[in-house]
């Protein structure tokens, strides 16, 4: 168990959290509940936008696992949040593939356009810029997720102007 996890409190979930584990716990045998914790941990992260350490610890007591079971899936899956992030969570694909078709200089572009680099939030919290793993559209090369759920494919430069540009105007900030 890491040091991290040992001093942790775990947080205490509202009533209505907990009967939203719970509807996800009665998905598996009373036995297997531990397979409940992916969904538990994106109910966490719906609810309070990131998983913080508390939280990691609050869903391990639930599910009745060790804390550092629960940071492993926190960790291997790059849709959990670790820290706070923006409004808007882009995840540019830089996996060969993608670096090979110019996945890279999307990133770049990004990083320029929005004045931060890659892990970072910006001033006015509106956009977090990550790389991503794989996302099973090498083809459509340069691709990114916005907040881990819309797919955006042949992001050239001006379509990434247009995507910036467009979620700063819905938000009121240009
Ligand atoms: S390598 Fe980028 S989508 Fe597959």
């Amino acid at each position: 168990m890491s040091a991290t996890h040992q001093t942790v409190q775990a947080q205490a979930f509202s009533e209505a959290t907990l009967a939203r584990f719970a509807r996800e716990v009665a998905k598996y045998p009373a036995e297997q509940k531990q397979s409940a914790v992916m969904a538990c941990l994106a109910i966490v992260q719906q609810e309070q936008g990131w998983v913080s350490p508390e939280a990691e610890k609050g869903v391990a007591d639930y599910l009745g696992m060790p804390p550092i079971a629960v940071h492993e899936v926190t960790t291997f899956y790059n849709m959990y949040n670790q820290k706070p992030v923006g409004k808007f969570k882009l995840n540019v694909c830089t996996n060969l593939p993608c670096t090979l078709r110019d996945g890279g200089k999307a990133l770049q572009y990004l990083e320029q356009k929005l004045g931060i680099h890659m892990g970072e939030t910006t001033a006015d919290g509106l956009f977090t810029l990550q790389q991503s793993e794989c996302l099973g559209a090498c083809a459509d090369s340069p691709v990114m997720l916005v907040n881990d759920r819309h797919m955006c494919s042949f992001m050239s430069h001006d379509k990434l102007d247009q995507l910036i540009d467009g979620l700063k105007a819905a938000e009121g900030k240009v």
